[in-house]
């Protein structure tokens, strides 16, 4: 049975993953360690949180008091480190809040495993940091450049993937001076359900949704890898489970796509669902497909992201040799899934839109 300190599992990929570990390792415990900044929503580990089947704390991964208490109470072996401030575009406007998440807390929760992990000159048995890292460290690629692979220089451009690179050398300088049984994945863009919508597929279909425009950076033409998010909890899961201790493993889709084409999926994907189902059209009014029209009228180019990036790849060769890792989902049965969560899950977006959840929050762990 493991012991599982999740942090920033209130989050997209946190939540999906605390979510697909209590399906399949229902008898481990886990304690989800989040902040709940804008992203987090505990909303979304309700069903385990009811059942009590996880513990959730509400608290800063800098605060390594706490997360050395949290440690020792649980007698934590497995820490899985997803939390950090995610949003690009956030990071241009306000790049602060990125450094002190995403490189100073991964340094204290690093420092406070050490402290709780290793004694006499050895790593307690069976622990393992691993550490939740995104392709956009090795920056940007030519049309004609191979993909990223695990010794792809790092080049960050955005202060999001600087801090997640410096977040990355730390965890390296824990393996390589202390030999901490830490382990790391460079992943490429996530989508599925849960999903904050500030990033492209979740803003486009909630914008959809209510008519409003769906807008694309510069020309639409920069391309992403695209995976499906269980996909990425099944990766972290071979990675903890039999990844060798000290290795980087690149995650991706195999699903590379400029992406006009991917708004044009989802907009498709809506005029579909739409067509004669009157429900939808009463619930969403304002959306063109109810009114018989196409979703891609919606579509406006605006100014481009500053300094962004044209193109990431990911050549997965590693993990799916060593690990024999391949996703499951492909683009078009991806972004279906997507579109019908976003269709039934309601609440939940208007909930995390609105903010109106952390009243509950407030109910439930004011006296903590
Ligand atoms: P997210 O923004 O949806 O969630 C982040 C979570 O971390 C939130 O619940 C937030 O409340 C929590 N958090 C933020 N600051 C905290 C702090 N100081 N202490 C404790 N909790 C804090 O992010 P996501 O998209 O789920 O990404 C999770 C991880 O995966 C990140 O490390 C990100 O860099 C990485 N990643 C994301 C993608 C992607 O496509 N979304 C791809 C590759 C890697
Ligand atoms: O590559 C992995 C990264 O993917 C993760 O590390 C990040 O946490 C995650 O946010 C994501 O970063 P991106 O910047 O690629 O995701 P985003 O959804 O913000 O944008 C995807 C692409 O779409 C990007 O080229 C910018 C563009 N875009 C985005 C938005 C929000 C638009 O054209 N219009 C938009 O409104």
């Amino acid at each position: 049975m493991r012991k599982l300190l999740v942090t920033g599992g209130a989050g997209f990929i946190g939540g999906n993953f605390v979510h697909y570990w209590c399906r399949h390792y229902p008898g481990d415990r886990i304690v989800v360690l989040d902040a709940l900044t804008y992203a987090g929503n505990v909303a979304t580990l309700e069903p385990m949180l009811s059942h009590k089947a996880i513990a959730f704390v509400q608290g800063d991964i800098n605060d390594r008091a706490l997360v050395e208490r949290l440690l020792h109470e649980h007698d934590i072996d497995t820490v899985v480190h997803f939390a950090a401030e995610s949003h690009v575009d956030r990071s241009i406007v306000d790049p602060d809040a990125f450094v002190r998440t995403n490189v100073l807390g991964t340094q204290a929760l690093l420092s406070a495993c050490r402290t709780a992990w290793y004694h006499e000159g050895k790593w307690r048995e069976g622990t393992r940091f691993h550490h939740v890292s995104t392709d956009e460290v090795y920056g940007s690629l030519a049309p004609d450049e191979p993909a990223f692979s695990e010794t792809t220089p790092y080049a960050p451009s955005s202060p999001y993937a600087a801090s997640k690179a410096g977040a990355d050398h730390l965890v390296r300088a824990f393996v390589h001076t202390y030999g901490m049984p830490a382990t790391i994945s460079n992943c490429s863009n996530n989508y599925g359900p849960f999903h904050f919508p500030e990033k492209l597929i979740p803003l486009t279909i909630v914008n959809a949704l209510h008519g409003k425009p769906l807008p694309i950076y510069g020309d639409g033409l920069q391309v992403r890898d695209w995976l499906y998010v269980e996909d990425h909890c099944v990766a972290i899961d071979r990675i903890i489970s039999t990844g060798q201790p000290g290795t980087t493993f690149n995650v991706g889709g195999r699903a590379e796509h400029v992406n006009i084409d991917i708004v044009r999926r989802l907009c498709r994907e809506l005029d579909h669902q739409f067509a004669g189902s009157s429900a939808l059209a009463a619930r969403f009014p304002d959306c063109p497909a109810a009114k018989g029209a196409a979703c891609e009228s919606l579509i406006t180019y605006v100014k481009d992201r500053a300094g962004h990036d044209r193109r990431y790849a990911i050549d997965p060769s590693r993990i799916a040799g060593t690990l024999g890792f391949e996703p499951a989902e492909t683009l078009a049965t991806g972004l279906a899934r997507t579109v019908d969560w976003y269709l039934s899950n309601e609440p939940w977006w208007r909930a995390v839109m609105d903010g109106s959840y952390r009243e509950w929050v407030q109910k439930q762990y004011s006296e903590r």
